[in-house]
């Protein structure tokens, strides 16, 4: 792939809840896509992010990275990426489902959000003390695992080091595209991870907290929500971002 910049967006409540902005972030990327590559980064996995591809305005992406950072797909043909999640014999689903179905604060979201790289509950308001809890108890029972937890309600289980940004990470690595031409965008704790890449980032204006927080050099927080706050924060970026050059032109 040839084109210049990597635009990583979370979707639900990132680019997805406002459509007049929505309608507005795919006018702007049809200017740009020649330059501009596009993935989507959800929670959600291949399957649901295709079917709101196709009931709304978000353009075809160049591939979708679906259950939080769990798989790598391209739309065209529903193919994965090979190499990716990495394997490995620290991560054992249904032994992490055992630990955390003990917890009487958590329900196993449906089966449908669920994979054998994915273990994810509800649970409403958890303390940061209790997820440090479960770190642990998962730690000492051998098992290596990314807690993610977002919305104050969403709680993911992963095999460590695999989450949205280790996923876009590899993506960018197979598509040779360099961190500093990476922009990732995002409203909830289960973007963090893109934060804590080497990329450009972007938080909307209706973002959590846990994302406002963030103060480094390398996180733009728009004003704007929703894919408004997209827009407003890429086009910043791609103003001060010397290898978009050619993208500031439209
Ligand atoms: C999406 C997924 C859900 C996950 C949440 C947060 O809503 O469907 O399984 O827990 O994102 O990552
Ligand atoms: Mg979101």
């Amino acid at each position: 792939m040839e084109r210049r910049s990597l635009l990583v967006s979370d979707l639900d409540n990132t680019l997805l809840g406002d459509d007049t902005a929505l309608a507005e972030f795919a006018d702007w990327y049809e200017s740009v896509r020649a330059n501009v590559s596009l993935v989507y980064n959800s929670g959600r996995f291949f399957h649901s992010v295709r079917e709101s591809v196709r009931s709304t305005a978000l353009p075809p992406p160049d591939a979708i990275i679906g259950g939080v950072g769990t798989e790598i797909c391209f739309p065209a043909d529903g193919r994965r990426l090979d190499g990716w999640p990495q394997r490995s014999k620290l991560w054992d689903a249904e032994a992490v489902r055992d630990v955390l179905n003990a917890h009487k604060e958590l329900t196993p979201q449906p089966d449908e959000l669920q994979s054998s790289f994915k273990v994810s509950f509800y649970g409403l308001d958890l303390t940061e003390e209790f997820l440090q809890h479960v770190k642990r108890q998962l730690a000492v029972l051998g098992h290596s695992v990314e807690v993610v937890y977002s919305s104050n309600r969403d709680l993911d289980l992963l095999p460590a080091d695999v989450n949205k940004g280790c996923a876009a990470a590899f993506l960018a690595k197979h598509w040779r595209i360099a961190s500093e031409c990476v922009v990732v965008c995002g409203d909830s704790g289960n973007d963090l991870s893109m934060f804590q890449q080497d990329f450009l980032g972007v938080t909307v204006g209706n973002a959590h907290d846990d994302l406002r927080q963030l103060s480094h050099d390398r996180v733009y927080h728009a004003r704007q929500t929703y894919a408004a706050g997209v827009l407003e924060g890429v086009r910043w970026w791609f103003e001060r971002t010397p290898t978009a050059i050619a993208v500031r032109r439209h």
